[in-house]
C-alpha cells in the first residue's frame, strides 16, 4: 500500500510478485485502507512504499496492518523516517534526498526494489527457473546504461514540449505494466505542468473515455510489452481515427503511419520496461512546466511530505 507516485510502483510490484513468484498481490491506497474494515490477519504480507517514510495515510494503514498480526516490509527512502521505524522490516531505495517535490528517480528506484524483492522471492519459493533467474538479474544490471540512453533523448524530448505547451488535455494510455506508467506519466504532467491529464488502461477507453477526443486531443500510448503489441496499436487507432495527436513511446517495432510522434527506448526485458519507458515522460512534464514558466521543483499547492491527512 502506498498513495501517489508510490502507488503506482506498487501496481507494477504487482505485476512482478504474481508472474514471478505467483503470489496474489492487492494494491490498496493507503487512504482507502485506513478507514475501511480490511480482511487482513497473520497470514498477510504487507508492503507499504513510501519515498519520504512519512506520509500520514501510509502510517496509519501501516498501523492498522500491523494491528490485525500482518507481517510489514517497508520499501522507502528518507533513512529513519516514520515508516521504516514502523515495519517490522524492509528496505532503503537509496537513491538520495529527493528534493523536488514530483517523484522521479524514487519511482525508479521502488519499481527497482520492487523487482530485487520479487526476484528474491522467486528464488526461494522456485517458481522460476535459475536460467530465467540469471537473465533478469543480469538484465537487470543493464537498466542504468539503458536509463541513460533515454536521458540522450533529452533535447528532442525539450524540442518536443514546445508542441505541447497550449494543450489543455493529455490521456496517457497503456496496457498491463504499462498502465501503471501511463497513470504516473499524467500524474507527473498534472503535477508540474498544472494541465489536465489522465491515465487509463488503453482498452478502457471504448466505455467512455473515448467520448473525450477530439480534433487535437493529445493522446500518450507506451507499448513495452511485446504480446500487448497489436491490441495496444489498435486501441491507438480508435483514437487516431478520432482526430487525436498521437505521442508513442516504445521499444517495439510499432508500425502504425498515423502516430505524429514515435520515441524509442532500448528494449529490455518486459517487466523491467516500466523504468527505461518513465524517463520520456518525466522529461516532457520537466520541459512543458518549465516553457510555461513554473517552478519544477515546488508546484503550487503541494508538499514534498505529506504529513496530514
Ligand atoms: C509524486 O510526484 C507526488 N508528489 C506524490 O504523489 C507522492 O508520491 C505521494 O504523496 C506519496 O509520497 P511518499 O512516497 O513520500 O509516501
Amino acid at each position: 500500500m502506498a498513495c501517489g507516485t508510490s502507488w503506482h510502483a506498487a501496481l507494477i510490484g504487482k505485476h512482478l510478485i504474481e508472474s514471478f513468484c505467483r503470489i496474489p498481490v492487492e494494491v490498496e491506497y493507503a487512504s482507502e485502507f485506513r478507514y475501511r474494515d480490511p480482511v487482513i490477519d497473520s497470514n498477510d504480507v504487507v508492503i507499504a512504499i513510501s519515498q519520504s517514510g512519512e506520509t500520514a495515510d501510509t502510517l496509519a494503514a501501516v498501523e492498522l496492518a500491523k494491528s490485525r498480526g500482518a507481517f510489514i516490509y517497508g520499501i522507502c527512502n528518507a533513512i529513519g523516517s516514520s515508516i521504516p521505524r514502523a515495519t517490522h522490516t524492509g528496505s532503503y531505495i537509496h537513491v538520495g534526498p529527493e528534493i523536488g517535490v514530483a517523484s522521479t528517480k524514487a519511482f525508479t528506484g521502488q519499481v527497482t526494489v520492487l523487482t530485487m524483492l520479487a526476484l528474491t522471492l522467486a528464488k526461494e519459493k522456485k517458481t522460476m527457473d535459475e536460467g530465467q533467474y540469471l537473465a533478469i538479474v543480469k538484465e537487470l544490471g543493464h537498466i542504468p546504461d539503458k536509463m541513460k540512453e533515454v536521458l540522450k533523448l533529452n533535447d528532442r524530448i525539450a524540442e518536443l514540449s514546445k508542441i505541447f505547451t497550449y494543450a489543455h488535455n493529455f490521456i496517457y494510455l497503456g496496457r498491463g505494466y504499462s498502465y501503471p506508467v501511463a497513470l504516473e506519466g499524467a500524474l507527473k504532467l498534472k503535477e508540474i505542468s498544472y494541465i489536465h491529464a489522465e491515465g487509463y488502461p488503453a482498452a478502457e477507453m471504448k466505455h467512455g473515455p473515448i467520448a473525450l477526443i477530439e480534433k487535437g486531443t493529445t493522446v500518450i500510448g507506451t507499448i513495452t510489452d511485446p504480446a500487448l503489441v497489436d491490441k495496444s496499436v489498435s486501441n491507438l487507432k480508435e483514437v487516431i481515427t478520432r482526430g487525436a495527436k498521437v505521442l508513442v513511446v516504445t521499444n517495439r517495432d510499432v508500425r502504425a503511419s498515423d502516430i505524429d510522434t514515435l520515441i524509442r527506448v532500448p528494449e529490455t526485458h518486459p517487466l523491467l520496461a516500466p523504468a527505461v519507458s518513465i524517463l520520456p515522460y518525466q522529461l516532457l512534464s520537466y520541459y512543458i512546466a518549465k516553457q510555461n514558466g513554473l517552478d519544477v521543483d515546488k508546484p503550487r499547492n503541494l508538499a514534498k511530505s505529506v504529513t496530514v491527512e
